[in-house]
Order: structure tokens, then C-alpha cells, then sequence
């Protein structure tokens, strides 16, 4: 096994700031991934997918795929296949299991690196100690706090360096070469697509009568494999990827017949943000997805807060947007239908799912701002209070402007948060107090 202390720190900043820029340049050119060769990529066969299924049996959960209680709501008779209850919190564990599975006893004696800001860190750290194999994980420095202390909390090198997760990606297989370590993409490796493939066979067998399937699209590794399980049996069903809006790479993958590179802005689902999705990934997705979605920032918020309210499940955004492509109105056609939703994964911040319900309450409009103008004289404040109170609205914030406003000196703006029961009496509170003041300012800008 390796030393780990010559993997501890923060190396690669030490050796980037030495390296001549052209060097690493140069150096940066011979670091490819020979199981991710874009000049050769590799399709994945059905066959690998049961291979997988068998050699990862007693050691990956087969999660629960049940009814939702959002079937009425939203007129979709729609099954969660609940890919958030894993031990490390998403469906990563079944690639990663596999594929260090499969490593000789020579690799497996080596160790393994990767990059990864979350979830296949986890995975591969969990199940690296689970099979004695030492795992090294580079993760870039916005990975969230938690993430690094649970993959180090399994015995895991772990690294913090690189602005994003190419950075990191750089970093981590510079190390490989380095110290004869085998990088494992976390997307694109033929193994990591076959063990994400077991996903799709479970949810055949837990709901063999299903019309759609909806999944979750990043590096597409989860796509691929579970695409290709699914309509290997049934090719009725349809597969439907969604992206966020943020950093639609399949989309735009699709449309250059290769994967192509794809500027990504910061997103509520961080596990999709992948700019350029996996070669083999795409040669195995791209004949089997019948249609791609995109959905934005609200939808997300919104499809975690019905998680939360009404299935009792905390998933992380990128989890979320199968739901909230339907809750989007994505998918009309879907109306009725028998629908499988992956919910992959649930490692969202605990500081970020608080301010993602409070974004969920507000596209919900069930927390609404205002500014309202009241009279300054005693008791107009109070009047505007006892309005609210008097329709059982809660009054979550209250901000009062004298000094720069036009109308008349006796009078005082202010500006209001508060949380109602729903949308409509939200509105209701908008006419009464339409009704009762002269100046209302509703809604967010102002
Ligand atoms: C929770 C979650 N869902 C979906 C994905 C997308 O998977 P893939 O990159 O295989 O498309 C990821 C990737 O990290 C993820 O963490």
C-alpha cells in the first residue's frame, strides 16, 4: 500500500506554483484516462449490468421503490425509487463497489484515486474500507465541510485542493501516475456505468409494469447504466433524462452527436454540474433516451420541500429534479401514467437545506414579501399587525423605512415577510390589504 503521508496537505498547490506553466501544460497532455479514451469510447452490454448485479448482492442495499403520495397531486402514478437511503446517502455505492471489485489483486494492493466534490468520494471511501482497499480522493476546495470529514471519518487520503472539480480531476490523476494509483472517473468508467446499470434492474423487478422512467443526468454514468438495464427488458419504457438549467451538457451533447463542453454556473443540484459528460456514457445513453429536460432553480427548491412535507425524505437537489421536472410541467404527457422517479441521492448541507425550504415556501407562495404603507401615527403599525394575525397569517419579518419615502410625513413604509397557509390565501391577503391601503408593493422586487 501507499504511504499516505505523501498524499496528506495540499501538494499539488506546492507543485503547481513550481512547474512552469507550459510544463504542466505538457504534463497535463499525457494524463488520460485509458478507460475514458474519447478517440475509442466503449459501450456497455446488458451482460456486465448482471455481473455487476451479482458481484455487488450482499453488499449494496436494494432500496425501497413505493408508491408516492404525490400520485394524486400531481395525476401521475408515480413510484420513488429511494436511491437516498444508501449508507453513504446516494446510488454511487453501487458503481463504486463494483468497480473496486473488479480491480486485480495488483490494483487492489495499489489503491485507487478519484475526484469528486461529494457523493462518489463517499461511495468509494465507504466501500474502500469495506474492502481493504486504500482509497485517495482529491476534492475541490467548495466540497462541502461535511463530505470531506465523513470520507476521511472511513480511513481515506483526502485531499482539498483545486479551485473546481477539473482541478481536482488534474490533480488526482497526476497522483495515479505518480504513485501507480488506478483513477476511477466516477461517471464514465465502463465498471461504474455496469454498477450503476443495477439500479434499473431492481426498479424491473420492484415495478415491472412501469411506462417511464425519469433520471437524474450529471456525468450520465447513472443514465447509461440504468437506460441501458431497463430497455434491454422493456423497450416500451420510456427514458427520460433531466438536467438543471444550470449545466445542460447532455442536452447539448445530444445536439453536437459527441460530448461537448458546457459552461456550468452554481446550482441547487451540485451532483449534475459536470460540463462535459462521459464518452462512454454518451455512446451508451445517447441511442436509448427518448427525451432530455431541463429544469430550473424553483422547481428544484420545490420538488425538496414536497420531499420533505409530504414523502418524510431529505433528498439532495440533484436527487430532487425528477420530481421537479414534473412539477415543472415538463411532462405532460405523462399524465396517468405508471412513472419511476430515481431519487439518487439525499447528502444535501444542513445550512442549505434551510435556506432551500425557505426558497421552496416562496416558489410555493407561501412566503410572500410586501412593502405596504401605514400612517406613523400610534396604532397604524399595529392595525397592519392585527390585519395579518386576523387571518391566521404568521408575520415573520417586519422592516420599517421612515426617512426616504415621498407620500406624507405621518407616514411610515413597511416591509413585510410573512408565511401563509397556501398560495390562495396569499392572494387573499394581497386584496384585503389592497383594499385597505393605497400604496401595497407585492412580490419580491422592489
Ligand atoms: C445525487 C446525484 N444524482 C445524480 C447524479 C448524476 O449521476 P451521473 O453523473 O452518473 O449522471 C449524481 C452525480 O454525482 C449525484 O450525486
Amino acid at each position: 500500500m501507499m504511504a499516505s503521508s505523501s498524499l496528506d496537505g495540499e501538494p499539488a498547490t506546492q507543485v503547481d506554483k513550481e512547474e512552469p506553466k507550459f510544463m504542466r501544460q505538457m504534463s497535463m497532455s499525457n494524463l488520460k484516462d485509458e478507460f475514458c479514451d474519447p478517440d475509442n469510447p466503449k459501450k456497455i452490454q446488458f451482460e456486465d449490468i448482471s455481473a455487476a448485479a451479482y458481484k455487488i448482492r450482499d453488499g449494496v442495499m436494494k432500496t425501497p421503490c413505493t408508491r408516492s403520495r404525490l400520485s394524486g397531486l400531481l395525476g401521475v402514478d408515480l413510484f420513488f425509487k429511494k436511491e437516498f437511503l444508501q449508507f453513504t446517502g446516494s446510488f454511487k455505492e453501487r458503481g463504486a463497489r463494483y468497480t473496486l471489485m473488479m480491480l486485480n489483486k495488483e490494483q487492489k494492493e495499489g489503491g485507487v484515486v478519484a475526484a469528486s466534490a461529494g457523493n462518489h468520494a463517499l461511495a468509494l471511501c465507504y466501500h474502500g474500507k469495506e474492502l481493504n482497499i486504500s482509497i485517495t480522493v482529491v476534492m475541490p476546495k467548495i466540497a462541502p465541510l461535511m463530505k470531506v470529514q465523513a470520507c476521511r471519518s472511513y480511513g481515506a487520503n483526502v485531499i482539498v485542493t483545486g479551485k473546481d472539480i477539473s482541478e481536482s480531476r488534474e490533480h488526482a490523476m497526476k497522483l495515479g501516475k505518480q504513485h501507480g494509483l488506478i483513477y476511477i472517473n466516477g461517471y464514465d468508467h465502463p465498471h461504474i456505468l455496469a454498477g450503476q446499470g443495477t439500479v434499473g434492474l431492481e426498479i424491473l423487478e420492484q415495478v415491472p409494469d412501469l411506462d417511464a422512467c425519469i433520471i437524474p443526468v450529471g456525468g450520465a454514468g447513472l443514465i447509461a447504466g440504468a437506460a441501458l438495464a431497463i430497455k434491454s427488458l422493456k423497450p416500451a419504457v420510456q427514458i427520460i433524462g433531466v438536467e438543471s438549467e444550470t449545466c445542460p451538457s447532455f442536452s447539448a451533447a445530444m445536439k453536437a452527436g459527441k460530448p461537448v463542453y458546457t459552461n456550468a454556473t452554481s446550482t441547487l443540484a451540485d451532483g449534475l454540474a459536470v460540463p462535459t459528460v462521459g464518452v462512454n456514457a454518451y455512446v451508451t445513453a445517447a441511442p436509448l433516451i427518448d427525451k432530455m429536460v431541463v429544469v430550473d432553480e424553483q422547481s428544484i427548491a420545490l420538488a425538496i420541500l414536497r420531499l420533505i412535507e409530504l414523502e418524510k425524505a431529505v433528498v439532495e437537489g440533484a436527487g430532487a429534479t425528477g420530481l421537479a421536472a414534473i412539477i415543472q410541467g415538463m411532462l405532460p404527457e405523462l399524465a396517468g401514467k405508471r412513472v419511476v422517479v430515481i431519487l439518487c441521492g439525499g447528502n444535501i448541507d444542513t445550512t442549505c437545506l434551510g435556506r432551500v425550504i425557505e426558497r421552496g415556501l416562496a416558489a410555493d407562495g407561501r412566503l410572500v414579501r410586501f412593502v405596504v404603507t401605514v400612517s406613523d401615527r400610534p396604532g397604524g403599525i399595529t392595525e397592519l399587525a392585527r390585519t395579518i394575525s386576523k387571518m391566521g397569517i404568521s408575520l415573520k419579518d417586519m422592516y420599517h423605512e421612515r426617512a426616504w419615502i415621498k407620500s406624507d410625513i405621518f407616514s411610515v413604509q413597511v416591509k413585510c415577510v410573512v408565511e401563509t397557509r397556501d398560495a390562495e390565501q396569499s392572494k387573499e391577503l394581497e386584496s384585503v390589504l389592497r383594499e385597505k391601503y393605497d400604496h401595497v408593493v407585492w412580490g419580491p422586487v422592489h
